[in-house]
């Protein structure tokens, strides 16, 4: 998909594999503890992470700047859950204060990580917080997760060690047995292991040092373009999307009919059901974090574009109507389920606002209200299909 959280999965993971020594399998290797540079890595990371977010939304979008940016965020984001619903209705001064605080961590603490070990466990700290307050607030996929990862990096041994009150025993036995050794003046001579270690860790901090180049310029630029890499294997990114903030949200719902006619008036049309978007009004947002359902996410951007610009919307509609099963097995609800196959499947276009929370239509057990905008696209049946595929000249499959 091209997402951020693939590309930063990939890094994550390249670094992860310079914490383990070179030889051995053991999980806890004895005197063999990870490289600062390998540490510092991951810090670097998190630093670019927080620095390409924080850069990019105040260059890409005035709601950035006047601060006005939350009050769309949790209505308008990818896939909301029913935390964002109730945070949507926040004071608009709390929105105010929600996105200040967003630049102060996006592009102020990651700074601290310079400042020394206190600081730098400050930005560990602030960054874990913010990522769970992200995770609690709306369904981002792994993504908040895995930013977690690299902000550990900020923490050593001596913070950590609370958490793993059994191994505390066992590291200070270590340490003392260490000293004992070093005291008694025959420390043992670093094995050829640790020296192989040691030339693998310095060319690591090359590769990360020279890879970095055009992603820091990327970040200076005043033109920074969103998750991007500028190496095949993407070893080392460039982050940072939600620039800008769509201020109203749309929705693509697929309907079918078993009507003949799709122009009858009487026809009647029923709604295919996502797995976790919005569609039926009455359905809760959905928890799904830290998975995420890709079609739906794709979704998502479909519905502020148009169908000619994601021509695959119209093959998932030919699919539905052939009663495609792995198709259907992406959707939670076919309403045709049992009954048949749909003649005509069309495509409509709402707008999807969520309810007052205390209001009448969230009586009525009403989570979005929302507004017919038009055709998203018109209504096809498999006839009209085939023509579609011949005038765009694409191979024609089977089913239709
Ligand atoms: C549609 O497919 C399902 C299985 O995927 C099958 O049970 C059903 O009978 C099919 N419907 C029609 C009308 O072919």
């Amino acid at each position: 998909m091209g997402a951020g959280w693939e590309s930063q999965l990939l890094e994550t993971g390249f670094l992860a594999i310079f914490l383990c020594p070179l030889w051995s399998l053991a999980q806890v290797p004895e005197r063999c503890p990870p490289s600062l540079i390998s540490i510092w890595t991951l810090r670097w990371l998190i630093v670019r992470i927080m620095l390409g977010a924080g850069l990019i939304k105040i260059r890409g979008d005035r709601c950035w700047r006047d601060l006005t940016c939350m009050d769309y965020h949790y209505e308008t984001q990818p896939v909301p859950n029913p935390m964002s619903y109730y945070m949507h209705r926040s004071p608009w001064w709390f929105h105010r204060f929600e996105t200040l605080s967003n630049h102060f961590i996006e592009l102020i603490v990651p700074f601290f990580t310079f400042l020394g070990r206190r600081m730098c466990m400050v930005n560990g700290a602030v960054q874990i917080l913010f990522q769970a307050t992200l995770i609690v607030s709306g369904n981002l996929s792994f993504l908040n997760w895995l930013t977690i990862v690299p902000s550990l990096a900020c923490f050593d041994d001596a913070a950590l060690s609370f958490l793993f009150p059994s191994s505390e025993g066992g590291a200070k036995q270590l340490v003392s047995k260490i000293q004992r050794e070093e005291a008694a003046g025959h420390a043992p001579l670093p094995s050829r292991g640790m020296l192989v270690r040691r030339v693998v860790n310095v060319a690591l901090a090359v590769l990360i040092g020279y890879l970095s180049v055009p992603v820091v310029l990327n970040l200076l630029s005043s033109r920074q373009v969103m998750n991007t890499s500028f190496d095949p294997l993407r070893i080392v990114n460039t982050y940072g999307a939600f620039g800008s903030i769509t201020k109203e949200r749309t929705e693509v719902v697929f309907q079918g009919t078993l009507s003949t006619d799709p122009q009858d008036p009487a026809a009647v049309w029923e709604e295919y059901q996502f797995m976790c978007k919005p569609g039926d009004v009455t359905r809760r947002p959905c928890l799904i974090s830290p998975y995420h359902y890709r079609l739906d996410w794709l979704m998502w951007f479909a519905a502020f574009q148009t169908y000619e610009q994601n021509e695959w919307v119209i093959q998932i509609a030919g699919r539905l109507l052939a009663n495609d099963s792995t198709v259907l097995s992406l959707i939670q609800h076919n309403p045709f389920q049992g009954r048949g196959t749909p003649r005509w499947i069309r495509g409509e276009h709402f707008r999807y606002r969520f309810s007052d929370p205390w209001g009448r239509s969230a009586a009525q057990g009403k989570w979005w209200i929302r507004k017919r905008l038009g055709a998203y696209f018109p209504p096809l049946d498999l006839a009209g299909l085939r023509k579609y595929f011949q005038s765009r000249g694409w191979p024609h499959p089977d089913i239709y």
